[in-house]
């Protein structure tokens, strides 16, 4: 087991990437705690790691709210007494339209989902992991976070952000041993509304556990690598 006795912090667990990374992190050995809104699904993934022998957590939290962020960290914390993964896969496009269709509340939306959380769970799980002098922290990037892509502009927005957000802090976090990474993801066959591609291109995209494998990597690379930036793409396609 790669992850043995290891602490993660998976937001987004509730579904797609998220939920994919915490069933093999859990495999690995991790402690998971699986962060989202929806309160069922969590319980059920919970459930089906205790059902493997393995342990994890469900705290639901909204990474938009900044409280209930830091009360992920907290309660983690008093849980567990360490943190050492942070994967921030919370996050969506919610929204394909012109940009004069996007009213201030959809843009905020996607701005605070995508890029505000990754802030608020960043801040609050790096002062223990400077005290352990330990850490990593995976970001869920996009593609379009490195090419824009017409009527997606506020997500594409959020995650070329999030790329910068990344690299300053994979910068400023590195002399403590807390290592950054940005997956930057082509398509992936998760939710992927209001998208809904049909089933012949679903299944020529990256699977979640794809991903989660990627993630898991970034997690146990040797001691002499480190991996700020790693693009991934399905095979045969180029979105
Ligand atoms: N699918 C793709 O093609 C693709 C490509 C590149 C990058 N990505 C990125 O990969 C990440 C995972 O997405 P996915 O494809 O696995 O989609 P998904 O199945 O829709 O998962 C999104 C997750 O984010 C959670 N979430 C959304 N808003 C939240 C909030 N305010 N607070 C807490 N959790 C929230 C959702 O849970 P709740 O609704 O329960 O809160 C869900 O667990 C996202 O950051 C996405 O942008 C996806």
């Amino acid at each position: 087991m790669k992850l043995k006795g290891r602490v993660a912090i998976i937001t987004g667990a509730s579904s797609g990437v998220g939920y994919a990374t915490a069933r093999l992190f859990a495999r690995e050995g991790a402690t998971v705690i699986a962060a989202a809104r929806r309160h069922d699904r969590l319980e059920h993934l919970v459930a089906e790691i205790a059902a493997e022998g393995r342990q994890g957590f469900s705290i639901p939290t909204d990474v938009t709210s900044p409280g209930q962020v830091q009360r992920l960290a907290d309660q983690t914390l008093s849980l567990l007494g360490r943190i050492d993964m942070l994967i921030n896969c919370a996050g969506g496009v919610m929204k394909i339209s012109p940009v004069e269709q996007f009213t201030d509340a959809e843009w905020r939306a996607v701005i605070d989902t995508n890029l505000s959380g990754v802030f608020y769970a960043t801040r609050a799980v790096v002062p223990q992991m400077k005290r352990q002098r330990e850490g990593t922290i995976v970001n869920l990037g996009s593609r379009v976070g490195r090419v824009g892509v017409a009527n997606i502009s506020p997500f594409s927005a959020a995650k070329f952000a999030l790329a910068g957000l990344s690299q300053s802090l994979a910068q400023e976090l590195r002399p403590y041993n807390i290592f950054v990474t940005n997956v930057v993801s082509g398509m992936i066959n998760a939710d992927l509304a209001p998208l809904n591609p049909d089933e012949s291109l679903r299944r020529r995209l990256l699977t979640t556990e794809d991903v989660a494998q990627a993630i898991l990597w970034v997690c146990t690379l040797p001691p002499s690598l480190r991996v700020d930036e790693l693009p991934i793409m399905p095979r045969q396609v180029d979105l």
